[in-house]
């Protein structure tokens, strides 16, 4: 698929951002603070629906425009897809209430060729895949963070899986109040049949897509690994769900970390009910504790390069080499799944990289149907490749067409 034309209002620094776009490169070049890193969030909110870099969407509003009484930010952006050309465009409408305005409501709509759709029916128009420095977090942080790369990334390719994920919350919010309740005073335990059926139904679906994306980006991402790392390192992405789906005689022996265990061939039935059977077993615990200690809400993913745990042993350059791999082979995973290039949103890629690994990302970027990668010194940039890009220069939330 292909952006050709985007326009902002109040999204972050950008007050009103009018803008054509071609296919192949745009590289973005700007100061600190000028609007880079915002302007590659944008793009990819028209995929998620959601800012990465902040739990809270309010964030993004201008500061300024957001001190109204009612404000509005707004991505609009026209793009190719399937033969076809679309308009997108999401707004986030804030309403402040109080006396003080204390209170700060936030709205988002979504309309897909001038049609309100729910967020939810929106996830997959629109495909991009975005690295950003501090993703580097995904592979060093807090398993939290992981889990919410794996579904902002699996919810733009899997149909149901946006939809199991919010059925999975609420019955687990509803689960746990039932848990605090049991703890606190003697109640039928039989009601937690219910939620554990609901909890286990929508938990399956999350557990079985992942374990299927997981294993498919691992197939892609050692090739572009080897590829970046020029054959001396062999990544391994290694799914760890809070209990294991596969049946107790495949899986008698607790296994060391970077042992290869197939569970893609394991039908929805199975993962669901090896998950009850787990949810019984654990449940006089849970009661206890007064919440529900297993499930995708606790699953992890390591990643192990040459068998090393990266999270835990690994050099900058080898985390962020592991992370951009990681972000090519979204690209085809993607394409894969839909037919289409997602858009590549790749934020001071070349930081920390050894002249090799530049050199070959590089060589990988011109191949790709459409990117925007910014950067603050142009020099770190070969000729060859910035003769194929189209420049951008970027001074407080404006942009500027021009030639070197
Ligand atoms: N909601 C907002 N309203 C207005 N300005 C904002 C908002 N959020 C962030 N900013 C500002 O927008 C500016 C651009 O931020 P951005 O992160 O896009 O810069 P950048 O060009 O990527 O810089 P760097 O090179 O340091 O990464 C910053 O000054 C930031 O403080
Ligand atoms: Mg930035």
């Amino acid at each position: 698929m292909l952006l050709s034309h985007l326009s902002l209002t109040n999204y972050r620094n950008f007050v009103r951002l009018d803008t054509d776009i071609a296919p192949g490169i745009t590289l973005l070049v700007g100061g600190n603070a000028q609007g880079k890193t915002s302007l590659l969030e944008a793009i990819y909110f028209l995929a998620t629906f959601t800012a990465f870099s902040t739990g809270d969407d309010r964030q993004v509003l201008n500061f300024t425009a957001g001190q109204e009484d009612l404000a509005v930010a707004r991505i609009v952006a026209e793009y190719q897809r399937g033969g076809r050309i679309h308009r997108m465009e999401v707004r986030l409408i804030q309403e402040r209430s109080g006396p003080l305005g204390e209170r700060r409501r936030l709205r988002k709509e979504a309309l897909l060729d001038g049609v309100k759709h729910k967020v939810s029916a929106m996830l997959g128009r629109f495909n991009a895949v975005l690295f950003l420095p501090h993703m580097l977090q995904i592979i060093e942080g807090a398993p939290e963070i992981r889990r919410r790369y794996l579904d902002m990334t699996i919810s733009q390719v899997v149909p149901r899986y946006p939809q199991a994920l919010s059925r999975y919350r609420k019955a687990l919010t509803q689960r746990n109040a039932l848990l605090k309740a049991l703890g606190e005073r003697s109640a039928d335990v039989s009601q937690l049949d219910y939620w554990d059926a609901q909890l286990t139904e929508a938990g399956a679906h999350i557990i079985q897509a992942r374990i299927q994306a997981i294993d498919e980006l691992e197939k892609l991402v050692v090739g572009v690994h080897q590829e970046l790392s020029r054959g001396a390192e062999v990544l391994r992405l290694v799914y760890r769900p809070s209990y294991d789906p596969l049946p107790k005689a495949e899986n008698q022996y607790a296994l060391p970390v970077d042992t290869a265990v197939k569970r893609s061939h394991l039908s929805l039935d199975t993962i669901q009910e090896r998950f009850r059977e787990q949810l019984l077993a654990e449940r006089r615990n849970d009661i206890a504790r007064g919440v529900t200690t297993i499930g995708p809400h606790r699953d992890d993913l390591l990643f192990l390069s040459n068998g090393i745990h990266l999270g835990h042993y690994g050099s900058r350059g080898q985390v962020r080499t592991a992370m951009l791999a990681l972000k090519l082979a979204e690209v085809d995973w993607m394409h894969q799944h839909t037919g289409e290039w997602p858009i590549l949103l790749l934020d001071e890629m070349l930081a920390e990289l050894d002249p090799s690994r530049r050199d070959d990302l590089l060589t990988r970027l011109l191949r790709s149907e459409q990117v925007f990668a910014t950067t603050t010194d142009l020099t770190h940039f070969p000729n060859a490749f910035i003769q194929q890009a189209r420049l951008w220069r970027i001074t407080a939330g404006q942009l500027e067409a021009y030639t070197p």
